[in-house]
């Protein structure tokens, strides 16, 4: 099925200097993009540019201060158009988003008393649990854990209404699993928390390269991502209500600004990522404008359209994967196969494999070239509840510059196996 977004991939890729590595005479397949995304030229030339031009630190009152800051406030711009938020200050930034998590869990469970709950789920990427697990025995409170439905790893959405109750402060949700790619209705939930008087977690890390983030459509509180999942580097986002993030007490030292985005920024940022997490946005707004044919599209309306071409493309790429893959009969897919529920995940897969350990197939395929995730990427409750470990799953992620040969070229390696 030919989709808009097809005829550009060509050029997207030769944006990409990675893509064009070979293994053993043959062009290498990246389908590792939940650990990580490649990412285009104009990131590495927009941190080469920040080191070779205008860095300096906060504040400095001479050229390459102001440089800097200039650069730094369009960051903050930039980073809220790809959330969805008009308020640049409401975005925060840290190492990754565990880090974030951890620092910011902290902060919110100052405000928990004894005789209140949160809700974390068994789907999340642990950097969505154990952060909140941790704040929650530090401030002798209790967690309720929400279940997933083992028929196709979407959580289990009665089980969460029920948990969610007056005593609930907060309920932390992914938006994606990282694991089983299936997306989830985080709006209904944060309906249900909000009712009871709960705050919403929102963690968009594995979501964010697959669809628009909308944090007004979600009705979220906070939301997390990091931009070396979406073609940019290794930097942590953080998003925040203003009223909640003004409000709410950040652990800081006392020189640093009270007011945000300061407050929830420790120390002094890579700036070099931040630049370089701009030019990922402005990346994925370029491909929105392309395909308008407006230069001039604002740039959340160019990530919007972006985001409508990539949906549809990726759609195409996991439809033929998971075909492919049911035809492979030692193989077992966890998550939503029905073509008809292909709205409700991403084009992330997960699978076991009969005879060989997901740890055997990675290897295997990375001697060929195609470059695939073992074990439990951290979605270890999800991993433990369906009897994985020690060895987890193999997981293959595509995102928008993967291509249907490379899905054929991984399905003919796995068809090889069953014959060995
Ligand atoms: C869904 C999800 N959440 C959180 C994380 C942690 O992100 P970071 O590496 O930025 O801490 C990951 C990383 O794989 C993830 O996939």
């Amino acid at each position: 099925m030919s989709t808009p977004l097809a005829p550009l991939i060509p050029d997207l890729r030769a944006q990409f200097p990675a893509l064009a590595r070979r293994e053993n005479g043959q062009p290498a397949v990246f389908l590792d993009g939940p650990a990580g995304t490649q990412v285009p030229q104009s990131v590495i030339d927009a941190m080469s540019h920040y080191l070779s031009h205008c860095s300096a630190n906060h504040g400095g009152q001479f050229p390459t201060g102001r440089e800097s800051d200039a650069l730094l406030d369009e960051v903050h711009r930039g980073l809220a158009d790809f959330v969805g938020a008009d308020d640049p200050e409401e975005i925060a930034f840290g190492q990754n988003m565990t880090s974030l998590t951890f620092a910011f869990s902290r902060a919110l469970a100052r405000t928990w008393k004894p005789g209140d709950e949160i809700v974390v789920t068994l789907l999340d990427h642990d950097a969505n649990v154990t952060p909140w697990v941790l704040a929650a025995r530090d401030a002798g409170i209790k967690v309720q854990f929400v279940r997933f439905r083992s028929e196709d790893c979407t959580l289990d959405l009665d089980d969460i209404r029920a948990k969610i109750n007056g005593r609930s402060k907060l309920v932390a949700v992914g938006c994606a699993s990282n694991a089983t790619g299936g997306i989830n209705p985080v709006r209904q939930i944060a309906d249900w928390a909000h009712e009871a008087g709960a705050l919403v977690f929102a963690d968009a890390v594995h979501f964010a390269p697959h669809g628009l983030v909308d944090v007004k459509a979600l009705g979220v509180d906070f939301l997390a991502c990091s931009a070396y999942k979406f073609f940019g580097p290794h930097i942590g986002v953080l998003w925040g209500n203003r009223k909640l993030m003004e409000s709410m007490e950040a652990y800081k030292v006392r020189p640093a600004n009270d007011s945000l985005p300061s407050k929830w920024m420790t120390g002094t940022q890579s700036h070099e990522s931040m630049s370089g997490a701009l030019a990922a946005v402005d990346y994925l707004a370029g491909i929105g404008r392309h395909l308008a044919g407006n230069a001039a599209l604002p740039r959340r309306n160019a990530l919007t359209a972006a985001y409508e071409a990539i949906v549809p493309y990726e759609r195409s790429l996991v439809s033929r994967l998971l075909a492919g893959l049911a035809e492979v009969p030692e193989i077992k897919v966890f998550g939503i196969t029905d073509p008809s529920r292909f709205g409700e995940r991403v084009a992330t897969v997960s699978f076991t494999h009969q005879r060989f350990t997901s740890a055997q197939l990675a290897e295997r395929l990375g001697s060929r070239g195609i470059f695939t995730w073992h074990g439990n990427y951290y979605a270890l409750n999800l991993s433990e509840q369906l009897g994985h470990e020690p060895h987890g799953m193999l997981r293959v992620g595509l995102v928008h510059y993967n291509t249907a040969e490379e899905v054929e070229r991984l399905l003919a390696e796995l068809r090889q196996l069953e014959s060995q």
